[in-house]
This record gives C-alpha cells, structure tokens and sequence, in this order.
C-alpha cells in the first residue's frame, strides 16, 4: 500500500510533508529546500520544467513560464479578477470552453488544472525519491475562501496527476491542525494567513483534536504578489521620471525587475532600507542604462499599508460573523511568507489586542498539518482528528428576476445538507432547471455560477401537481452535490449539468504527467527519511486529555517572548539535522532551578520554561473555556422543507 502525504499547492511554494513513525515531517526537495517554486516552464529546447528549474530560468524566459497559477484556478476569463491578474502577468492567456481561463506556453495550450497538475506530480515525485515509497494519494489544501468551482479544478488537477487526493482542507485549518498536534489545546484561536496569492482568516475553538471553524473570510486575490506589484510600479515609475524610459511593455525587463523587486521586499523585513540595482536593464541613447533606486522601509510600508488595512476589514467582518471580539481570542497564528513582514505583525498585533504567537512555521504549517489530516484519515493507529469547517461564501439559486435565494448562507458548518420540494409550473412539464450559485450578492448574475441543473423525467401531471425533490449536500470539502427524487416514490430523477469547469483534456506535444515510480528501497539504508526530511514533531501523549478542573483556575500563560519585528524567524538553521531521540530538549540548572528549553515541533524555536516540568506553553492542561458547540455538525435538514411558493413559475420550458 502506498503512502498519503499532505500537499500544501501554494501560490508561489508548495510543500509536502508526511507522517512517519508517528511524527510529522516536511519533505525536502532533492536539492534540500523545503518548499518547492509553484512554477511550470518549457525552455527554449521544449523540456518542460517544473519546480526549481522553472524558477531558475524564469529571468531569461518570462514569456513560457507560469506562475502563480493558483490565482487563476477555477476562474472565468471574463471575470474582473482575471482581467486584473493579465496586467501583471508577463504569459499570455487564452479563453476555454466553460469561459475557463487557459495559458499559453511555447505554442501550446494548458488548463490550469494541467498546470496545477505538473506541480502536484512534481511534488509527489520529490516525496517519493525522498521516502523511497510510492506516494498513492494526498490530503490537498486549499485557501478557505476557495469556491466551489476552484475547489473542483483542484481536485481535477489531482486527478491529472494520477494522485487520488483523499481530501480538500483549508489552509488555515491545516495550520491550526499543526499547531494543536499534541498540545491537547483547549482554545480560542485565530488564523491570520497571508501567503504569496491568497488572504484567508480562520477563527477556530480547538479542544484537544477537535477543531472547530467558527467562521472565515479572505481574499483569494491578495498576497505577496500584490506586495511586490506596488513596488513593480513604484520602481517602474521613478525610472521613468528620471530616465524617460518606459520599462512597462519589456517582457524581459520586467521580469528582471519583478525578481529584484520580491528580494528587495525581503530585504526590507530585515532591513531599514534597500537599494534595488538592476545593470543594463534598458538601452537609451547613449548606451545601456542602469536601474539603481534605494526604497526605505517606511515608503514600502506606505505603498502597502492600504493592503493590510484590507485583510483587517476582513478580520472585522469574520469576527462579527462568528459573535466574537478580539478579546475571545487566546492566540493569533500568522502563516504565509508575507507575515514575515514587520509592518504586517505591527498591524496584526494593533489589531487583535496581542503580539501574535510565531509557534507555526510561516511556510510548513499547512503542510504539516495536511500529513496529519492525511494520518488520521489513513492510519490504523487511533489518532483521528474531528474537523468541523465552514463554508466560504454562500450557495443560492438564481430566481426569476436576477434575485439569488441563500441555501446555504455563508459560514454554514460542513458537512451538512437540505432539500427543497419544488412543483412544476406547466401541464405536464418533464423538465425542471436549476441554476446553483456561489457568492453573497443579491444578484444572481453577480455571483459565481456553479452549475447549471436539469432535472428531467418528471412524471406527467397537471401543473402544480409533479412534485420533485432537490437535495443539496455539502461534502466536508465544502463542494455541492445535488441530486433530485420525487418525493412520493423516492425515484431518483435523471440530472444533467451544464456550465460548470471540466477536466481540461488537451492533447500535449509530450505526456503531460509520466508517473514515476519510486526508486527501490536500498538495503539496510540509512534512515534516509531522517536526513531530508525534517527532524520528527514529538508524537501527542497517548494519554486522554485531562478533564477541566471544577474550578477552572486563570490559566498561567507564558508568552513566547515577542520576536523582533524585523527579525526572520530562524528557521532552516535552527532546524539542522535532525538531533536523536529526545528531540531537542536540553536542560541546564539555574539558581532557580532547571530551566528546561525545548525546541518548538513546529517552528524550531526554542521555547523557554523555567520550572520543574517542561509543561510546554499551551499544554491545555487547564482548560479556559468550555466550548459551546463542539458536537458534530447537525443532522441534515429533514425531507421535505418546502419552499415550492417563492419557487413557483421559476423554471422554464417543459
Ligand atoms: N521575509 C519576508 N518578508 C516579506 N515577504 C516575504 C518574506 N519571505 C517570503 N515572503 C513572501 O511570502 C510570499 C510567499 O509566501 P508563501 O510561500 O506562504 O505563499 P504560498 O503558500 O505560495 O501562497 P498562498 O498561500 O497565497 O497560495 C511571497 O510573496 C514572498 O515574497
Ligand atoms: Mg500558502
């Protein structure tokens, strides 16, 4: 039997991580980094590129390699985010059947599904030449505020990819999933994750392994990307004000220039200033002309501010939706690269009251807790997880009139589902068709189209009188299905969908997905796994979770100390390889005592606790709260919920 990893599909990393002897761990690339560049290419030789590769020759080659596809996955071409997405884009596009948006890339065409697949197939092929398994399946992330549709083309892409994905989670799911293994929490948390594409924020209840989703919100369009978009034209502008030249339309330029630009934003988490010197970026008329501009940390944080105050529009709105206040919120966890920047961790902190807590690693806690989803689902051992998420956005169906009726409003618990009885509006209409939408607009056409229903082999019968039966079920994934009975002899009725995305099927000059297989198992190899993958996560206590004190006293909180603003968490270095058993806790005898420092599973941090126990932070020992809901999601909505009057004269031709 093969092995099931966990997939973070970023929008510029991927990661992969596995669970091993019980323990989580990222799995490096060959090359020993731990997240793998989300990009596709062919080069001028027609080798298609994936991973490092691609990024490795994206300066000289712009125009055939893909990045940051994830923010187009599952989108329409007309669509507005689309459009956007174009002016910065240096690949051209194309329109597909469905509207679906398509690449072009050295003459050929490719679904984003396609491209997402390259991707998944190259991180499947990396973890199987690191554990020497063969990697049969995955648990896939997605960004919480994903809809229905691109949720859909993910698993497409899965399915291109010959991996079967198990299940979808939602990355700041995942991320709590990985902060919670083993702590036996019992807390508030909110998830603030903003990553290289997306924004997503999660608030959670988690109880031991019971996670519980209490509402999310986020931006599917805003990341590191836009980041590095408003120091593009900042740069792009000041070398036109002092040198005349317009660099906007130079594909290769611009490409130098979008490279330089991300690094100097890195830098400037680090640093107070930064100075972005390009050579030869241009020829004027006397001779090749130098980019050289120094941009401050304070000017990059004025060009972006507005970005940030963005995400925290959202945190207001989720915060409503789930009834809670800053105040109910014991930790706030920052995921994705972008939070390493100081101004956003200022802004954050400001905004929920509290420093945020670095116990995840910005770049492998979704992975991370992808394996461990993957773990619980798989494993025989008796570590499972109890996931009770949400759905993003709403689900409705169009009425007459461009209105949008709400099914499933927003922040719906999943899985769930409901039915609806509708009656036919003509004599003997055989036909019924429901149009599925995803969004919050009242406006039908304002919303995403899901998909276009058509019910048919309604039994003949005087208007008013052929009853069916629509039933919409949402999976844990938080994708739809809809099926139609009539009520009275529970015939399931024939269903046809139109207008959702497909699987692209595109013929390519080469096999688009070679499945390798995994390399043979050396005899008596040395724990290979040990050395490439990262060192073990401590495995949660077998034990049960102690119950609350009947008294519950104030929970004693030893905050991590704040980190530097504009340190980088100390990551790889902090890391290393892997230490024996006993991972990382050393002790030392202070005049008060043993000091036991700890190395943080996660992060790698070095947590310090002073005391007779290594009792680490968030132990959960002393409950704080006694969860309101954390019982399994509600039982469906029972047959037969009618709302067949608003309905009536809704459906078209018989
Ligand atoms: N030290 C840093 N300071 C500022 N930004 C950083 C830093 N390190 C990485 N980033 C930014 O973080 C982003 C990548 O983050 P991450 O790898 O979490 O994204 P992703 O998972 O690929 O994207 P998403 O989750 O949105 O799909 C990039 O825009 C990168 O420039
Ligand atoms: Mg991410």
């Amino acid at each position: 039997m093969g092995v099931t990893i966990g997939i973070d599909l970023g929008t510029t990393n991927s990661c992969a991580a596995v669970v091993k002897d019980e323990k989580p761990r990222v799995i490096s690339d060959t090359g020993g980094g731990f997240t793998i560049p989300s990009m596709v290419a062919v080069d001028d030789k027609g080798n298609r590129l994936v991973g490092q590769p691609a990024k490795r020759q994206s300066l000289i080659n712009p125009v055939n390699t893909i990045y940051g596809a994830k923010r187009l996955i599952g989108r329409r071409f007309q669509s507005k985010v689309t459009g956007d997405v174009k002016k910065h884009l240096l690949y051209d596009m194309a329109q597909g059947d469905n509207d679906d948006v398509l690449i072009q890339m050295a003459g050929e065409i490719y679904g984003l599904d396609e491209v997402s697949a390259l991707i998944i197939d190259k991180v499947r092929n990396t973890a199987q030449d690191i554990l020497e398994e063969e990697v049969t399946s995955a648990v896939v992330t997605v960004p919480a505020y994903f809809n229905d549709r691109q949720r859909q083309a993910v698993k497409d892409a899965g399915k291109i990819a010959e991996l079967e994905v198990l299940r979808i989670i939602n990355e700041p799911t995942a991320a709590a999933l990985a902060y919670g293994w083993g702590k036996h929490l019992n807390e508030r948390v909110a998830v603030y994750d903003l990553g290289g594409g997306t924004f997503d924020l999660s608030l959670l209840e988690v109880r031991d392994n019971v996670y519980e989703v209490r509402a999310t919100g986020g931006d599917t369009f805003l990341g590191g990307v836009d980041f590095d978009n408003r120091l593009i034209e900042h740069i792009i502008d000041s070398f036109k004000k002092q040198n005349g030249e317009d660099m906007s339309k130079d594909r290769i330029a611009l490409q130098r220039i979008k490279d330089a630009c991300e690094r100097a934003k890195i830098d400037l988490s680090l640093k107070q200033e930064t100075r972005i010197n390009i050579p030869f970026i241009a020829m004027g008329d006397d001779g090749p002309m130098n980019l050289d501009i120094t941009v401050t940390r304070d000017e990059f944080n004025s060009m972006v501010g507005d970005l940030i105050d963005k995400t925290l529009v959202t945190c207001e709105q989720v915060l409503g939706d789930a009834e809670w206040t800053v105040n109910d919120i014991e930790d706030v966890l920052l995921v994705g690269g972008q939070t390493r920047m100081p101004y956003v961790q200022e802004k954050v902190g400001e905004f929920f009251g509290k420093q945020p807590s670095k116990n995840v690693h910005p770049d492998e806690a979704v992975a991370i807790g992808a394996a461990l989803m993957a773990y619980s689902l798989t494993s025989a051992s008796d570590y499972r997880i109890t996931l009770i998420d949400v759905l993003p956005m709403s689900i409705g169906v169009a009425l007459a009139k461009d209105k949008f009726h709400k099914i499933f409003p927003r922040n719906t618990a999943i899985p769930n589902a409901t039915s609806m009885v509708f009656t036919t509006s003509k004599d003997n209409q055989n036909q019924l068709k429901l149009k599925i939408c995803q969004g919050e607009s009242d406006k039908s056409s304002e919303n995403e189209l899901l998909g276009e229903f058509v019910f048919s082999g309604i039994p003949p019968a005087p208007k008013g009188q052929a009853r069916l039966e629509v039933i919409l079920k949402l999976s844990p994934e938080g994708m739809l299905t809809v099926e139609a009975q009539d009520p009275d002899s529970k015939q399931w009725i024939e269903t046809t969908i139109a207008v959702t995305s497909g699987l692209t099927q595109k013929t390519h000059k080469t096999k688009l997905i070679d499945k390798k297989e995994p390399p043979k198992k050396k005899e008596q190899s040395q724990p290979k796994a040990e050395t490439q993958t990262r060192p073990p996560v401590p495995p949660p206590a077998k034990s049960a979770p102690k119950p609350p004190p009947t008294k519950p006293e104030p929970p004693k909180k030893e905050k991590t100390p704040p980190p530097a603003a504009q340190a980088a968490p100390k990551r790889p270095d902090s890391w290393g390889p892997p230490p024996s058993p006993g991972l990382g806790i050393q002790t030392k005898k202070t005049a008060s005592g043993k000091v036991v420092l700890k190395r943080d599973p996660i992060t790698g941090n070095i947590i310090k606790n002073t005391g007779d126990g290594d009792q680490e932070k968030t132990s959960g020992d002393e409950p704080k709260r006694e969860f309101k809901r954390y019982h399994a999601p509600p039982p469906p909505t029972p047959i037969g919920t009618k709302i067949s009057t608003w309905i009536k004269g809704l459906f078209g031709k018989s």
